[in-house]
């Protein structure tokens, strides 16, 4: 019997000290940890990254950074894996989101997030007007832009161009006459990596953008444009004449391995947003020697904007850290350290302007000037569901480059979305 009974009390101290250290939903006192989930792999991105958690390790040097980033570029896999964390209660402190739809639509509305206006006190009139709106949602703010990239970018091999006598093409035609040249002088003009599909998605609202015209751009995204009229035909036919100078082995690449064919001069050209340029400056490369750049044929003048922002999921595991991390990205310091490695400018209108190069500068100028339209490949312009469905057409579009399908299956996958 008083065997029976010590085992019994044995079992309720187990029981009651398991749910204690386990079963409780309370992180261990000890543990003063940040985890920060990315899709910041490549150099450039990473090296940003790291300059933001040096700043963050100077102010806070008790708290351990788990850097949890996913491969795949553009979060094409990282939004899976963080979907999943999110629906089942595990979210990071804090992750990277593209300001605008995706991170409203996916994630403000649908009640996972914290506002922060907090992080923005007494430092609201360092950002531009447009930047806080695309962060906000009635009338709150969601998330700490830590950049603005630009899109409509081509990155080209100086010493390619200039072996095949070759200066920046201004129209889509020029652009396809300099791709036909290169063509037959057995040089691959166009380098694609679209192992994972959005890099052909950012390719192709360069093209948009060049047939259409700003406006017009506008209005694939809010209804007035429909993309089975003969103007987006036109763009999604402009595309398919690309299509035909870019590397065979596109589907099995990376953005940056595509970059690291520009780099090589395997390939001549790579259409690729500015987080390119920190790539090629982390492999030694120096801009405006090695390589050079041109905004993408035919968008002179127009900006596709998209911004890299950081928020607060509701039940953050170490919210003080989290919020203290938000800090470090709004704080000119954390941006001006960032920035110039990552390729983007800040979204603060405070830089220091010696930290950044001659492409840095002419992007900020552009920003100010430019008429500014929104990235789909990059969240600013459309709801995620919508991006899934035009990544999916367009892995169909790529391969079998039927421009009535495709502008039919755009046009019906528009119809749900456009607004
Ligand atoms: C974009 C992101 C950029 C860059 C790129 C490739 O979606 O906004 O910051 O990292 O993906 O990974």
């Amino acid at each position: 019997m008083k065997k029976i009974l010590l085992v019994c009390v044995a079992l309720v101290v187990l029981l009651v000290g398991g749910l204690w250290a386990g079963g409780s939903k309370e992180p261990a006192k000890a543990e003063n940890k940040l985890e920060i989930f990315s899709w910041w792999t490549a150099g450039g991105e990473a090296d940003g990254l790291q300059a933001m958690f040096k700043i963050y390790k100077q102010k806070y040097p008790n708290v351990e950074i788990i850097n949890a980033t996913v491969a795949g570029g553009a979060g094409q896999n990282a939004k899976a894996v963080l979907a999943t964390r999110m629906q089942g209660g595990n979210p990071p402190d804090s992750f990277q989101v593209h300001a605008g739809r995706e991170l409203t639509d996916t994630w403000v509305v649908a009640g996972k997030m914290e506002p922060i206006d907090m992080v923005f006190e007494g430092i609201k009139d360092k950002y531009p007007k447009g930047v806080l709106e695309i962060i906000s949602y009635q009338g709150h703010i969601y998330s700490v832009p830590v950049n603005i990239h630009r899109s409509n970018v081509v990155w080209y091999n100086k010493k390619v161009f200039e072996k095949n006598g070759i200066t920046p093409p201004k129209t889509l035609d020029e652009f396809v006459a300099v791709a036909e040249k290169l063509a037959s002088r057995g040089v691959t003009p166009i380098a694609l990596g679209d192992n994972g599909i959005w890099a052909s998605v950012h390719a192709l609202e360069s093209i948009l953008l060049a047939v259409l015209g700003p406006e017009k751009y506008r209005g694939l995204w809010n209804g007035s444009v429909k993309w089975d009229s003969a103007d987006a035909k036109k763009a999604l036919s402009a595309f398919t004449v690309l299509l035909k100078y870019v590397n065979t082995d596109h589907a099995a690449l990376s953005w940056d391995q595509a970059a690291q064919y520009v780099a090589d001069g395997t390939a001549a050209m790579t259409i690729m947003g500015d987080w390119a340029h920190g790539y090629f400056k982390s492999k030694g490369l120096k801009g405006g020697v090695d390589y050079g750049w041109f905004v993408t044929p035919g968008t002179n003048g127009s900006f596709i904007m998209l911004s890299d922002s950081f928020g607060l999921p509701k039940g953050a595991p170490h919210r003080e850290n989290a919020v203290n991390w938000l800090k470090v990205c709004a704080s000119i310091e954390g941006q001006d350290a960032f920035n110039p490695l990552k390729g983007s400018i800040p979204s603060r209108i405070d830089a220091n302007l010696s930290l950044y190069d001659e492409y840095l500068k002419s992007s900020m100028a552009d920003f100010k000037t430019n008429e500014i339209v929104p990235s789909v490949a990059h969240g600013a312009a459309a709801a995620e569901g919508w991006v899934t469905k035009i990544q999916d057409i367009m892995t169909i579009f790529v391969t079998d480059k039927n421009v009535d399908k495709a502008a039919a299956a755009f046009a019906e996958a528009a119809k749900a979305y456009a607004k």
